[in-house]
């Protein structure tokens, strides 16, 4: 068995690392360690980066065809991880999830029309909706203090009343890490099914389910499901490479299938990039181990920011996730406005998160720690907001 050193901190300056370059345009400094957006600061398996190698031997780097090889690779990785069937048919490349969102956005419903989200969720599903002129219908997730759940009475009333053309799910759940269960997800697709609604389900944390479960596919849990679906993953956040910009869809219904992907393909917007499919064939032929070791330690990660914080910092809780190596921290304990909130952890703790509220209602409060960095970082910054605690005390 290899072994992978996930400990290993790298120097990403001079990379082009958005995490860092937009540090001061976003944060308005630089001098803070950035614990923002969704990648990892590990090094990508080495079959990835020697199958791309390979390529680059070649001086001619041409149109190119995409053989059968890439879409095995998906539908095997598939069928190993989660025990989910899908048929070649049902695939479609895509030049990244958010861009899939906005191709279904734009096919599927019409200026004006109505999309529901539920925050506090991944800030691009907003953005997609209001930025093409469409309305976003909140049917927001209900948190007890220590979990968070669906609200489906309220999703049934607000599917009746404002009759969205569409969903957008996120399954799972960014910024909570929640992996729905399949219940949950049927009664979605009942209700979808009932009012002709399409369920756009983000699946790109699917393999970042952690405690060794597998993760449970909107398309798989029931007939309604397939018949209102349209699945977008990646292994771009799974393999640490989501410069490749390599992504993919599934479509079961062939009412949703047949004329999306027509208007795709005329477009051109699921024709596949040579360099993209290399690196996902790759990763999904050769990853798994990498990955498996590299949840191992997020999970660990994890663990030591929750007990780090319970033990050391009052006032601030980390919630649990299922999925991915992202936490949704909640500092409302340490009673600061959210503006106050985001200078403290800036200013005094030197650390750049993704504030709550960017992720819609019932963000006020939390802030999101990206975990997927080495544990002497992650300690480092807890420390940090340990320390400043302290003072604001
Ligand atoms: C839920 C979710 N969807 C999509 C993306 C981005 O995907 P892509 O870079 O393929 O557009 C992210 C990245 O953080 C995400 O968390």
């Amino acid at each position: 068995m290899k072994k992978y050193n996930f400990d290993c901190v790298i120097d990403r300056n001079n990379s082009g690392a958005t995490k860092i370059e937009n540090l001061d345009t976003l944060f308005g400094r630089h001098d803070v360690t950035p614990l923002w957006i969704a990648d990892l600061d590990f090094a990508v398996c080495p079959d990835i980066i020697d199958a791309l190698r390979k390529r680059l031997d070649h001086p001619v780097l041409g149109y190119s065809v995409t053989g059968d090889d890439y879409w095995d690779s998906i539908i095997s990785w598939q069928r190993r991880r989660h025990g989910f069937e899908l048929q070649r048919s049902e695939l479609a490349f895509i030049p990244g999830v958010v861009k899939g969102i906005g191709y279904a956005v734009n096919f599927f419903s019409r200026r004006g029309d109505r999309i529901l989200i539920q925050p506090p969720v991944y800030h691009p599903f907003r953005n997609v909706i209001v930025g093409n002129d469409r309305v976003p219908v909140e049917n927001p997730l209900i948190f007890d203090g220590k979990e968070y759940r669906m609200d489906l009475e309220d999703l049934q009333r607000l599917v009746e009343e404002e009759k969205p053309a569409m969903m957008i799910l996120c399954n799972p759940h960014n910024p909570i890490g929640i992996q729905w269960d399949a219940d949950t997800l049927r009664a979605v697709a009942v209700i979808a099914h009932k009012h002709g609604m399409v369920v756009v389900s983000d699946e790109i944390h699917s393999d970042l389910v952690l405690h060794g479960r597998p993760h449970i596919p909107y398309l798989s849990v029931s007939d309604d499901a397939r018949a209102t679906g349209i699945m977008l993953a990646a292994p771009s956040k799974t393999f640490n490479i989501p410069g490749l910009v390599s992504s993919w869809m599934a479509v079961s219904s062939p009412k949703l299938r047949t004329p999306f992907y027509h208007w795709l393909e005329v477009n051109e917007f699921s024709a596949p990039v040579q360099v993209s499919t290399i690196g996902a064939r790759a990763a999904y032929e050769h990853g798994e181990e990498w990955l498996d070791q590299m949840l191992d330690y997020v999970q660990e990660n994890i663990r030591f920011a929750t007990e780090f914080c319970e033990r050391e910092i009052p006032g601030v809780k980390v919630v649990a996730p299922q999925a991915s190596f992202l936490l949704w921290v909640d500092f409302r304990g340490l009673g600061l406005s959210q503006q106050q909130l985001m200078d403290f952890l800036l200013s005094r703790a030197h650390l750049a998160l993704n504030d709550g509220t960017m992720f819609g209602t019932g963000g006020e409060g939390f802030a999101r720690l990206n975990v997927g960095t080495p544990r002497c970082v992650l300690r480092e910054a807890l420390e940090n907001v340990r320390d400043a605690v302290r003072e604001l005390k």
